[in-house]
């Protein structure tokens, strides 16, 4: 028989991505509608363990869409990737009355998620929050758009000096293992190369060809970006073989780091974690649980968590190809 819900958790969990307050904002007023009760936990899985918890009401959320972070703070909790941790947390979950959560985070927060329904038949539902944009199954993952405009504003001030000093500028972008933000923001940042971990086929003569080409074709500045995951050689090594190999060329590094994460959100964002917090409590209430809810061309959808959990991932091809014509 389908399980009577009165009560809602919500938590963010791994790292923070801008849209997140926007999300719990729309779980908490979606809860509101529905006339049941909804409970922030902080820090994520620490919470839950530790029993920090706060009831939240519509007016508990004012002045938050337009907010970076999370005001429930988030984490990344060890004790919880042991069983004997999720005992505790499921303790405290029956404690405060709580009847399915609202996981908002990454594939690690999905992965403990599963957990917990997996050990104690616990609903739960994810809305995907990372900027990595690294979740099978959705189009969108909250603060990916958000990052990206923050790159690229970052992409066009390294422009600036790139070009008053003909120099190359090699430019490390988030995104874990995905190569999402560097392509994007290659892009859109007008980048001659673009490096990600997708792409098995980085060789550093390739990228000495390509600056040869621009050189040739009359660049006098190159902006490269490398997405952090591995691409073949560490950002400081390109540097040292560019150095060494074409001495003509002025290299610099720039590490774009947890800048990236930060910032208010953009209205991409606002609305698209409006729509997957409305959607997450829309799916408890119809006793849908073990799923993540994600978008597919404008619309939410219902996405296994096993499957938004897929390693498989595939990087959007014509974005490659794009990238390809466009940058020469
Ligand atoms: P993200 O959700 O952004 O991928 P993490 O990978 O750091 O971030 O995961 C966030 C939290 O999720 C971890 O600190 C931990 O509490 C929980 N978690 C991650 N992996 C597991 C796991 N295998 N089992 C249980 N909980 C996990
Ligand atoms: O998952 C979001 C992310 O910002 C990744 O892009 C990055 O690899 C990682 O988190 C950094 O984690 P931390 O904040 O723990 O250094």
């Amino acid at each position: 028989m389908a399980k009577k819900i009165n009560k809602i958790g919500v938590l963010t969990s791994g790292g923070d991505a801008p849209g997140m307050n926007a999300a719990i904002r729309a779980v908490v007023r979606a809860c509101d509608n529905y006339g049941v009760g909804c409970v922030g936990i902080y820090e994520g899985y620490r919470g839950l363990m530790e029993d920090n918890m706060i009831e939240l009401g519509p007016r508990s959320v004012a002045n938050t869409i337009n907010r970076g972070g999370t005001f429930l703070r988030s984490a990344r909790c060890l004790e919880f990737i042991q069983p004997e941790g999720r005992v505790i947390a499921h303790a405290n979950l029956i404690k405060n009355n709580i009847d399915a959560l609202v996981v908002i985070g990454g594939d690690g927060s999905f992965t403990g998620a599963l957990k917990l329904n997996d050990e104690f038949n616990f609903p739960v539902v994810g809305i995907p929050g990372t900027i990595d944009n690294d979740i099978n199954g959705t189009d969108y993952t909250i603060g990916y758009d958000t990052a990206l405009n923050t790159v690229v504003e970052a992409i066009d001030k390294i422009r600036d000096t790139a070009s008053s000093h003909n120099r190359l500028f090699l430019v490390e972008v988030m995104g874990r293992d995905a190569g999402d933000i560097a392509i994007s923001a290659g892009i859109g940042g007008g980048a001659e190369e673009i490096l990600i971990p997708e792409k098995k086929d980085f060789s550093i003569q390739r990228l000495i060809e390509s600056l040869d080409h621009s050189h040739e074709t009359g660049k006098t500045s190159s902006i490269v970006v490398v997405a952090e995951g591995k691409t073949g050689m560490s950002i400081m090594e390109m540097r040292d073989y560019v150095n060494e190999h074409r001495p003509e060329y002025d290299v610099r590094v720039s590490v774009l780091g947890h800048m990236q994460r930060g910032g208010s959100p953009t209205c991409f964002d606002r609305v698209l974690a409006s729509k997957l917090g409305v959607a997450a409590v829309d799916a408890i209430m119809s006793n849908k649980t073990n799923v993540m809810v994600g978008v597919s061309h404008r619309n939410p959808i219902y996405v296994d968590l096993n499957v938004a959990l897929n390693k498989n991932r595939k990087l959007d091809t014509e974005l490659l190809r794009v990238a390809d014509i466009v940058s020469k």
